[in-house]
């Protein structure tokens, strides 16, 4: 694996390799990698020539500052993970690198997407996002880009962030399902940070969800979130929301033909979980 730390020195490799016909298959991460990590590096080296993956913590999607501080640093592992799996390229930035002296950040117009769920439960994530991404996809310019389901809103932001900045003409979006542990805790870099008890209780997200996907055709939505909410919170868990949406708008269902998904927040202590689940 070819490790690069400057912006300019990866993009004038990169732009050598496509010029020689290479596919470059990219991942974006703030590293602590886990098997979620590793299923895209897999989708990657199955459709590209060259993957690539990037741990960058990004100060600027952080909106709660200790959420920051706190966020899990393993490099020399996630090394280890990457070279194991077969990655071609790891990018290891400094902030520096990424937003240097002069650097402007754009102002993304994401819609509703930005104002509903973790958009309203977390100002300014969103563009912090969108700025990351697209400063990455600058340097990068992949063939394909690969993001994890784990994250639905995130990635209806970036598919729009796509088509807002044009990329969507050189890079293809893959989102690759969720990975999840044996008792279907979705894998996160924040699970870390769970002690033993809060990690006994974390499943209990996805068993809601799966309870919400099987109640759907028999019950109204809101007694639903309700029930889940409340099962949620006498758990222990401080819950940010429980919603049954629109899988492309976001926006409460109305149409129960249409794709919908339950999506969840919430914390347990000081750590914030999320997890999906496509519901029909
Ligand atoms: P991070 O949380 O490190 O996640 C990096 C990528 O891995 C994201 O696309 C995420 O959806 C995916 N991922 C995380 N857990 C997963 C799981 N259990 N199964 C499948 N995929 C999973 O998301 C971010 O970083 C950042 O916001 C980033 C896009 C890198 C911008 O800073």
């Amino acid at each position: 694996m070819i490790l690069f730390k400057e912006a300019k020195a990866l993009n004038q490799f990169l732009s050598d390799q496509k010029k020689n016909g290479t596919t470059i298959g990219f991942f974006p991460t703030m590293g602590a990698l886990h098997n979620g990590h590793i299923s895209l590096l897999d989708q990657a080296k199955k459709e590209a020539q060259l993957s690539i993956c990037s741990i960058f913590v990004n100060p600027t999607q952080f909106n709660n500052p200790d959420d920051f501080k706190k966020y899990p640093v393993t490099l020399e592992k996630d090394i280890d993970l990457l070279v194991s799996h077969g990655c071609d390229v790891l990018f290891l930035p400094s902030v520096e690198e990424i937003y240097p002296p002069g650097y402007k950040a754009g102002v993304y117009d994401l819609g509703t997407l930005e104002t509903v769920l973790e958009g309203h439960y977390r100002p300014g994530h969103f563009q912090g996002v969108c700025q990351v991404v697209d400063r990455l996809l600058e340097i990068v310019n992949p063939t394909f880009l690969y993001l994890g389901q784990k994250d639905f809103q995130q990635c209806q932001v970036i598919q729009k962030l796509l088509s807002l900045t044009g990329r969507n003409e050189q890079v293809t979006l893959r989102i690759s399902p969720t990975v999840r542990e044996k008792d279907g805790l979705a894998m996160s870099s924040r699970n870390l940070r769970l002690s033993q008890s809060q990690r006994a209780l974390a499943p209990a997200l996805f068993e809601e969800l799966r309870k919400s996907k099987e109640a759907l055709p028999s019950k109204p939505i809101e007694v639903i979130k309700q029930e889940a909410m409340r099962s949620l919170t006498e758990k222990g868990f401080v819950v940010d929301y429980f919603e049954i949406v629109d899988t492309q708008t976001l926006l409460p269902v109305n149409d129960r033909a249409k794709p919908a998904v339950a999506l969840v927040a919430a914390f347990l202590g000081d750590i914030r979980l999320i997890d999906n689940l496509p519901v029909n």
